[in-house]
């Protein structure tokens, strides 16, 4: 763009720089020409060549160059150099005068060949070393007929090599001027294309499956932005991808555990035949037991599952909190109770709202069932309703072992569970508690555990009352 507005503007200022000296050149000769063309005419047509060339030789010294008569038919009568009298004189400086009736003319002719050069074409049309006239033409009157044509013929070299070193100046110029744009132009865009080649190299490596893939954070403004942003995302999908291979791996570990020790109790069954019928007995509730936890794990892991799809619909109705602790006391108390554990239900408010009531069901089951299961027999669990202006707040505590601070966090994951081989003999799966927190997400609630290790936990929910979804 550079080079070529450059080519523009130089290219028009060239054609007026040698518009302008050639037509101050034609105008001068021109109207001397025709002054000296007013007298010359009465002589030509007396024939007078004595005359003539008085006349002429009278005002030679005006003009830097020769100068020719010549009638209408071309015929030279009289040239100062003196080659040509006598002979024909064709040109189109003539022939402008004779033929297109112009009243003068002007041209440039190569020295050598004397062929009339265009002016415009100069880079290439010129030697190197070469000499150049120019043509000017007058006509000569008489009366109202052209008798005849005045030439001047003068020395232009010094003129038109000048003309053709300007351009040629130009033409270098413009190459170096187009050199150094587009120098400087591939600099800025690589300058500027390099963050960006980084992080196509960064998609592509994400394209084929390496999330870890991080696009350098170069540059500036909107191409660093979208760097940062790019990399935010990778993070993102590189930690949803390792969640995920975990959750495969700890899900196929967990269906693979019941399996086999299913294997081993058939196999003893099969290859014993004569087993002792309390034994037998014994295994196959073993194997009824296993069955059992593989279903529970599969169902679990199917309610994750949908849940993880966003295709679990809430299907809210009004219910009060208090009547489905109410419920689970029930069906809970059989256990409580063989453990000789004191099931204490505190409502302070009935706490009525919208909510899923099969969620919200399984969400205190879970908490009231966790609290029996891991705390030792004769403890205590108190469950305690009550609300605040906008939440419900229920509270399961128990005087249990309690968590180990440093598992806290990692308490509602999926699969963790602080003693694997007490909960595996207790039927957990481990996901209940990452159910239970889903659930109360979906219900726009939160969920946190509190535990003094020895001392016992404390699982606090807290759920708007004038929930909506
Ligand atoms: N009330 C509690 N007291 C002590 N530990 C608990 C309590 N509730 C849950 N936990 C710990 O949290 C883990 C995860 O609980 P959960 O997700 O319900 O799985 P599960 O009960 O199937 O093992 C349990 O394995 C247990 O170690
Ligand atoms: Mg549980």
């Amino acid at each position: 763009m550079v080079g070529l507005s450059f080519t523009v503007t130089a290219g028009s200022l060239n054609s007026t720089v040698s518009d302008f000296l050639f037509d101050e050149r034609v105008r001068v000769q021109r109207s001397e020409l025709e002054k000296l063309g007013q007298s010359a005419a009465p002589l030509l047509v007396d024939a007078n060549t004595e005359g003539l060339k008085q006349l002429i030789r009278a005002h030679e010294g005006e003009f830097s160059g020769r100068i020719l008569v010549l009638d209408s038919r071309g015929k030279v009568h009289l040239d100062t150099a003196g080659e040509r009298t006598g002979t024909l004189f064709r040109s189109e400086e003539v022939d402008a005068i004779m033929q297109r009736g112009q009243s003068a003319y002007f041209g440039v002719h190569d020295g050598e060949t004397g062929e009339l050069v265009n002016t415009h074409s100069l880079i290439f049309s010129l030697r190197l070393n070469g000499a150049w006239s120019s043509y000017c033409s007058a006509r000569l009157v008489s009366g109202n007929d052209v008798i005849g044509v005045l030439m001047l013929i003068s020395p232009v070299t010094d003129m038109m090599t000048g003309l053709r070193d300007l351009r040629r100046q130009m033409l270098i110029i413009f190459l170096l001027a187009a050199l150094a744009a587009a120098a400087v132009g591939f600099i800025f865009s690589s300058i500027l294309a390099r963050p960006l080649s980084g992080m196509i190299r960064a998609i592509q490596k994400m394209a084929r499956g390496d999330f870890s893939a991080r696009a350098p954070e170069k540059g500036s403004g909107e191409i660093r932005r979208l760097a940062e942003t790019f990399n935010s995302m990778s993070e993102k999908i590189e930690t949803l991808d390792v969640t995920r291979n975990q959750f495969v791996a700890n899900a196929s570990h967990e269906l693979k555990t019941p399996l086999a020790s299913m294997k081993v109790l058939l196999e003893s069954l099969i290859y014993q035949p004569d087993m002792d019928k309390g034994l037998r007995t014994e295994f196959l509730q073993d194997i009824n037991r296993e069955i059992d936890r593989l279903s529970a794990i599969v169902s679990d892991l199917l309610t994750l599952v949908r849940m993880d799809a966003g295709s679990v619909k809430l299907t809210r109705e009004k219910l009060t909190l208090q009547d489905l602790i109410e419920e689970n006391r029930h069906r809970l108390d059989p256990m409580a109770r063989k453990r000789r554990q004191e099931l204490v239900i505190d409502i302070k408010d009935p706490c009525e709202m919208n909510a899923d009531k099969g969620k919200m069901n399984q969400v205190i089951y879970n908490l009231m069932e966790n609290a029996i299961k891991y705390t030792q027999e004769g403890g205590r669990i108190v469950v305690t309703l009550d609300r605040t202006t906008r939440n419900a707040v229920l509270s399961v505590k128990d005087n249990g072992p309690g968590i180990p601070q440093d598992a806290i966090p990692h308490i509602f994951d999926r699969f963790y569970r602080v003693d694997k081989a007490r909960s595996r003999e207790t039927g957990g799966t481990g996901l209940g508690l990452s159910i239970v927190r889903q659930m109360v997400l979906l219900h726009g609630g939160t969920i946190r555990a509190e535990s003094q290790e020895g001392q016992g936990s404390d699982f606090i929910v807290e759920l708007p009352v004038n929930g909506q979804s």
